[in-house]
């Protein structure tokens, strides 16, 4: 009873800030508790479905600013209806953000890779569908609101942006992570587009409870068993999206300033692929399933012919001059 008492406090405390359009932190670091959470299962046919929530998991106080231009440009898009920052870092305080009114601040207990995907409370959650993006990504508009459109059609899918598979090494008889020129079975945490109520079931479900442990364990693959809970509720497989994600943490940026927030990111360790294709196999194990399916091809915006020519003794694009 004096758990249900927290909650409602907690839920009126949220409404208030909200009501007021300044105060952007939520503080419910003392009272976040997800067995609470995990009582309200969110009601999915009130929520519209052409409007996005975004959760974004932000841990590096070094990415301070990045986070602030991200949090302005989501907040500018008329289909986000609200922005949740995940402060994941208790060791340091949470960086100061311009309020918005779509904008909120919550610090989080504890660095555990489970909640990133923290079932969130009814005021801060207005729409049927969730944008989960890392910290150091950053979508164009176009992509976003292409992605959330393909949801009308699949809607039990995961739709994501970065491809990963699954394949079984025959040698050691378990499952590796990799990466197939021609089809995919995981999309990444990076920027994925989901059903609000998986963050329920990923959080909620007692039989994840040791799959969470897992990710605890690893300090990983939270997203590989998101991918799992989705091919389960769906048996499909997720839904690859083309279009510009800026990704801050590649490696690969050679920008002046960028190579801090590519060095401290996760991915960078080396054995993280081979821990990866473990987690699957312990997925595997301790679900007694293997959901994954496989998915070819990728939706892209552009919808330009592609037939090809001869002009000029050359091969050229037939609408190009
Ligand atoms: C969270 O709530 C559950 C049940 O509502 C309770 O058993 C548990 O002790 C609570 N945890 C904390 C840290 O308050
Ligand atoms: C969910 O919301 C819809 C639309 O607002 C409503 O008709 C339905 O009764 C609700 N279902 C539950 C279980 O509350």
């Amino acid at each position: 009873m004096t758990h249900r008492c927290s909650f409602l406090l907690l839920f009126l405390f949220i409404s208030t800030s909200t009501s007021t359009s300044t105060s952007t932190a939520v503080d419910l670091s003392t009272t976040l508790n997800i067995s609470d959470l995990c009582l309200y299962s969110p009601n999915l046919s009130s929520l519209p479905s052409d409007r996005l929530t975004v959760l974004i998991s932000a841990y590096h106080p070094s990415r301070s600013a990045l986070l602030r231009r991200l949090t302005l440009s989501y907040s500018s898009l008329p289909f986000i209806s609200s922005i949740v920052i995940l402060w994941s870092n208790p060791s340091s305080p949470p960086p100061t953000l311009p309020p918005h009114p779509k904008l909120h601040l919550l610090p989080l207990p504890s660095s555990s890779l489970n909640l990133r995907f923290l079932p969130l409370p009814s005021p801060l959650l207005l729409s049927r569908f969730i944008a989960i993006a890392d910290d150091d990504i950053s979508p164009s508009p176009h992509s976003l609101s292409l992605a959330l459109s393909l949801l009308s059609r699949r809607p039990l899918s995961l739709l994501g942006f970065f491809p990963r598979s699954h394949a079984l090494d025959l040698h050691s008889k378990s499952w590796i992570y990799t990466l197939h020129p021609d089809r995919y079975s995981i999309v990444l945490t990076k920027l994925m587009l989901l059903r609000a109520d998986y963050l329920h079931k990923y959080s909620c479900w007692n039989k994840l409870s040791p799959a969470r442990a897992v990710v605890d364990r690893h300090r990983n693959c939270e997203d590989i068993l998101m991918n799992f809970v989705a091919a389960m509720e769906s048996g499909e497989g997720p839904l690859l999206v083309g279009g510009r994600v800026r990704d801050y943490g590649d490696p690969r940026n050679r920008g002046k300033g960028e190579t801090e927030i590519g060095r401290v990111g996760l991915s960078s360790r080396k054995e993280h692929w081979e821990s990866r294709g473990n987690c699957i196999t312990e997925f595997h194990r301790l679900l007694g399933v293997m959901p994954l399916r496989y998915s070819y091809g990728k939706v892209v915006g552009e919808i330009g012919e592609q037939g090809v020519c001869r002009k000029a003794g050359r091969l050229v694009l037939c609408d190009q001059d």
